[in-house]
């Protein structure tokens, strides 16, 4: 049975290891898919409110006990783009480059721009957790930057300056220029239009769980500043992208097989490497809704 709630199920015996990075931590010894007990579960909450990402290693679970792991945390979002749900599991979307019989098998560039998941919906989501099924020989990382750590090294001033401010953040933002670039963008219908109208967000956006503060600008999705001229909007979303993921706030997650990597979208964003052409690389996505960012 996947993991169902189990508050007094026996004690898993495992290491939850910090990362030698600016985030991060790995837990050895836990199998997501047996009973997790309450005492257990909050051990692994804690873990990924104080690193942002938890990376459980060896995982060889089914998709029915990732979803319903995911689902502790809070119910799932459905993406967007059903094309790439996984066969009887809506919940699943796949991450992937191959393709069968000529067709993209799912979104093969998801990461393309850094970005946090479904920023762009007026309620984003907490975290998603992404399960290796196929890595490649070289290449496939993912990046993660701590946007508490980007928004603690600004100045004084320039935090003032954006702390009142929002931002709109589109779905479409990008939309075009990779389906011009690449296989994998389906052409959307108008009921897929519909569901993901622009959102606006907090610039600084503080940890509903934590309290702390983030910068919440990306990218993939951020469109412009509410409020400000257009050229002075852009610039300071420029300056502001390109300080958000600055090494010192950076992780790179190197793949190992079995990997279930569960981070946090209000606390990092993320950003898909690249994988060479003729690599193959196959990962399961799962999304938790999250709440209204303030
Ligand atoms: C995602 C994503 C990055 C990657 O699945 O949300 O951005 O490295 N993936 O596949
Ligand atoms: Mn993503």
């Amino acid at each position: 049975m996947p993991a169902v709630l189990s508050p007094h199920a026996p004690a898993q015996t495992f290491e939850i290891r910090p990362l030698d990075a600016p985030l991060g931590a790995e837990v050895i010894g836990l199998d997501i898919s047996k009973p997790i007990n309450d005492a257990d579960f909050a051990r692994i909450h804690r873990a990924h409110l104080d690193h942002h990402v938890v990376v459980f290693r060896g995982q060889q679970v089914s998709p029915d006990a990732h979803v319903a792991f995911s689902r502790r945390f809070g119910p799932l979002e459905i993406h967007v783009l059903h094309q790439y749900h996984l066969a009887g599991h809506p919940e699943i979307l796949i991450v992937s480059n191959i393709k069968e019989n000529g067709e993209p098998i799912g979104l093969g560039d998801a990461g393309a721009y850094w970005h946090s998941d479904i920023s762009y919906k007026p309620k984003p989501s907490l975290g998603s957790l992404l399960h290796a099924q196929e890595l490649p020989a070289e290449g496939g990382d993912t990046l993660f930057a701590n946007q508490h750590l980007a928004w603690e090294a600004l100045s004084l001033t320039l935090q003032r300056r954006i702390l009142p401010l929002k931002a709109e953040h589109s779905y479409l933002a990008k939309y075009e220029e990779l389906r011009a670039k690449n296989p994998w963008r389906p052409k959307l219908s108008q009921a897929q239009v519909d569901q993901v109208a622009p959102a606006v967000q907090p610039v600084v956006r503080t940890h509903p769980e934590t309290g702390r503060k983030a910068l919440f600008v990306s990218e993939h999705f951020t469109t412009g500043i509410v409020g400000l001229p257009r050229e002075e909007g852009d610039a300071l979303l420029a300056e502001l992208f390109a300080h958000s993921v600055k090494p010192a706030f950076v992780y790179r997650h190197r793949w190992q097989p079995h990997d279930l990597v569960f981070w946090d979208n209000r606390s990092v964003m993320h950003l898909a490497a690249g994988t060479p052409d003729h690599l193959r690389r196959k990962l399961y996505r799962t999304t938790i809704q999250g709440d209204t960012p303030f």
